[in-house]
């Protein structure tokens, strides 16, 4: 016979049961921590996002929010030169990847990947008991692809996390011309990057690519939750399709709002934390580390011994938080987060 706890268990779908959650960085309650492990904006949001919170009319609540997001959807076609039909808007962009793991990968299809790459790639994956399919990007974390590759689903960051390198937009290009499914290119960290995969998915011929983008790191608005994707109108359609009927809640659409009017503040920002990217890493390499070439608001960087998970313990000592991802391919680095020139300073200091 069974006990109820058994009982309990076999209510669970068996690929959650097994599953490993993702991790995410730790959110410290101590407000003395210098936070360099999450890829936030260490600036406030466009005053502008601060004007719309003070004016919002809480009233408003007592509604249901648009559930198709036409005003921030209008925003963005303009932004982006291209139709409302052809944004969708989510819940952060990690809803947006949800989305497409169920709108694009078919029953026991696979999702693909390249290792490493954003850790809740192969999450989505299993939550949809989909296979994983990874491909190991070379040692040097450049582009790599066997020719024989083939999945429902591949989701690229670019510029890549952790390793911070852009892949180029032609190798993209290429690669989504040729495969068969459908392609996401993350570009959460493209606005600290020299180019981007825009044109590309409005290109007239482009049937099977998105490009994904979110609020939460050049503009500031992590806690907003604030995604959205550009792509074909039939795979847009698709995700309005299967979402939630009010994914994006009231707030989130006046603030985005906002802070989408608002481009040359967000720009502004973004060139002083690629200011302290390039003094980070100039004061780094004197010190004898290997340093990724950042094209993101982080750096990936290995210190002299290799020993990153010492350094990533002392700073955490010094109540200075990075993140460390052990593992053959990512184990002597550290990936830190570009923060204000005083944080920089002080990791220095410990380092
Ligand atoms: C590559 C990548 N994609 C997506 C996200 C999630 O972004 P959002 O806050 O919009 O869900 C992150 C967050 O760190 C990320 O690193």
């Amino acid at each position: 016979m069974q006990s109820p706890q058994d009982w309990k268990c076999l209510m669970i779908c068996k690929n959650v049961r097994s599953l490993q959650a993702y991790t995410p960085g730790e959110q410290p309650h101590d407000n003395s921590v210098i936070k360099l492990n999450t890829n936030e904006n260490p600036y406030p949001p466009s005053p502008m996002v601060r004007a719309a919170l003070s004016t919002f009319n809480c009233e408003r609540l007592r509604l249901y929010p648009d559930p198709v997001c036409m005003r921030v959807r209008e925003r963005i076609a303009t932004i982006h030169g291209c139709s409302v039909e052809q944004v969708f808007v989510g819940n952060g962009s990690d809803e947006i990847l949800a989305l497409c793991t169920r709108a694009f990968v078919e029953h026991k299809g696979a999702v693909g990947y390249f290792e490493p790459s954003y850790s809740l790639y192969p999450v989505l994956s299993d939550i949809r008991a989909a296979r994983r399919h990874p491909v190991d990007l070379n040692p040097d974390f450049s582009w790599r692809m066997p020719a024989d590759y083939a999945a429902d689903l591949f989701l690229i960051t670019n510029p890549n996390a952790p390793t911070s390198l852009l892949h180029s937009i032609s190798t993209i290009a290429d690669f989504c011309s040729e495969f068969a499914g459908v392609v996401v290119v993350d570009e959460a960290y493209v606005d600290f990057a020299d180019c981007n995969c825009m044109s590309l998915v409005l290109a007239q011929n482009n049937r099977n690519t998105l490009v994904m983008r979110t609020l939460s790191k050049s503009f500031s608005l992590a806690g907003l939750r604030f995604g959205y994707a550009v792509g074909p109108v039939e795979l847009i359609t698709a995700l309005y399709k299967i979402k939630d009927s009010y994914n994006m809640d009231a707030l989130a659409l006046e603030l985005g709002l906002a802070a989408l009017n608002d481009l040359e503040y967000m720009r502004a920002n973004v060139e002083r934390i690629t200011a302290t990217r390039q003094s980070l890493t100039n004061a780094l390499l004197q010190r004898g580390w290997r340093v990724c070439e950042s094209q993101t608001n982080f750096l990936f960087a290995s210190p002299p011994d290799g020993d990153a998970r010492r350094v990533f313990e002392l700073l955490k000592e010094h109540k200075i938080y990075t993140r460390y991802f052990p593992g053959e391919t990512t184990g002597e680095y550290l990936r830190i987060t570009v923060g204000t020139g005083e944080q920089c300073d002080a990791l220095l200091e410990v380092i």
